[in-house]
């Protein structure tokens, strides 16, 4: 599809938690987007649901074949995602696929390889909190020299509590551990900031850690890693699931000429060199921001138009994106299981 003065009709397939709580709202939001079918098995999923006059249905062979819908947005578990994704490239829709792209770089290759090149890239993946104009601003400063280096980096990740007034967020974080550690689906995001702020050199994984502090989970839920970046930045990462209280989540980087930190909560950006401090804070929550965002970037790869993200690469993340940071995740996650 190219023409511009057509709404972008996309169907939401998946309707669990982010697809309800942040890619409808987002879509429904969307000045360029109609929202074509929502598509559920889940009956008490589709009971949550409250979008009069979009069809909504259970099996997705009812819309596979609607050429009239130009795009998906797949909102599935990892074990899911890559099938129903080569499902909509194979008939040439364009399709938003949350991270992680699959539980595995072997799930990822056998899912897509040998597609055509060109129906490759109509996949955008759900790598949303790159597109804060925070990472952006930060990915720039790095860039630019501003905070000198070789950089010391640290990402920190505690923002999946556990609840027990909330029993469907922790079975949902229970199920999710027995696919991988919370370094496959969390650090997701997290390889993505580091190959936006630093660039695509590999990093090397030096020492990587994992615990359980429940006894009855089906896999660790805190995890970390020391990394080393080829041009001598220093990464440390910590992700932890299912702890009881909010610890600081953020990322901070420390260098010859300032140190910069991105609340990841806010996504609240501040500089501070010898002589100033700048604030950076977005408007709004960052979940609608980085989600209107991602949608934003989304209807201009349905439409054939560039969007230049920070340093002349471009803003929209594609599958090579998405099986580069499942590598790193993969890479970790059995280093971690290494040392247990
Ligand atoms: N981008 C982000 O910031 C972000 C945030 C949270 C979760 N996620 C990712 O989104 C994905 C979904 O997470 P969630 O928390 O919403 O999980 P969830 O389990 O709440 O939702 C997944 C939904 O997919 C549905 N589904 C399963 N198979 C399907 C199929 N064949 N066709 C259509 N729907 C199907 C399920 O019934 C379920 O309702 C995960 O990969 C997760 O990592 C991304």
């Amino acid at each position: 599809m190219s023409d511009a003065t057509e709404p972008v009709r996309v169907a939401l397939v998946g309707a669990g938690d982010i697809g309800r709580a942040a890619h409808l709202p987002a879509l429904l939001a969307h000045p360029a987007v109609e929202l074509a079918a929502v598509v559920e098995p889940a009956a008490a999923a589709r009971a949550l649901l409250d979008v009069p006059g979009v069809p909504v249905i259970a099996e997705l062979d009812a819309i596979a074949d609607d050429e009239a819908i130009d795009a998906w947005v797949v909102a599935t578990p990892p074990w899911v995602t890559p099938r129903l994704a080569r499902h909509g490239l194979e008939r040439g829709r364009f399709v938003l696929a949350e991270k992680p792209i699959a539980t595995s770089v072997k799930a990822a290759r056998a899912a897509f390889d040998g597609l055509a090149p060109a129906l490759a890239a109509r996949l955008q993946v759900g790598f949303t909190y790159r597109h804060d104009p925070a990472v952006e601003r930060l990915a720039e400063l790095i860039a630019s020299g501003a905070l000198g280096g070789p950089l010391q980096v640290r990402v920190v990740v505690y923002d999946e509590l556990d609840d027990p007034a909330d029993g469907e967020h922790a079975a949902r974080l229970r199920a999710t551990l027995a696919h991988g550690l919370p370094v496959i689906h969390e650090g997701a995001h997290v390889a993505d900031w580091l190959r936006v702020l630093l660039g695509p050199a590999q990093l090397d994984v030096e020492h990587a850690w994992s615990l359980r502090t429940l006894p009855d989970l089906p896999a660790d839920n805190l995890c970390g890693a020391s990394l080393r970046h080829p041009r001598g930045h220093r990464v440390q990462l910590e992700i932890g699931w299912l702890l009881p209280a909010e610890v600081a989540s953020e990322i901070t980087i420390r260098g010859a000429g300032g140190c910069a930190s991105i609340d990841i909560v806010t996504f609240a950006l501040r500089v501070a060199g010898r002589a100033a401090v700048t604030d950076m804070v977005g408007t709004g929550d960052r979940t609608t921001r980085c989600f209107g965002r991602q949608l934003d970037r989304f209807v201009a790869l349905c439409r054939g138009e560039p969007v230049a993200g920070p340093n002349g690469r471009s803003a929209i993340p594609t599958l090579a994106d998405g099986i580069a940071a499942l590598d790193l995740t993969e890479r970790l996650a059995r280093r971690m299981e290494r040392t247990r």
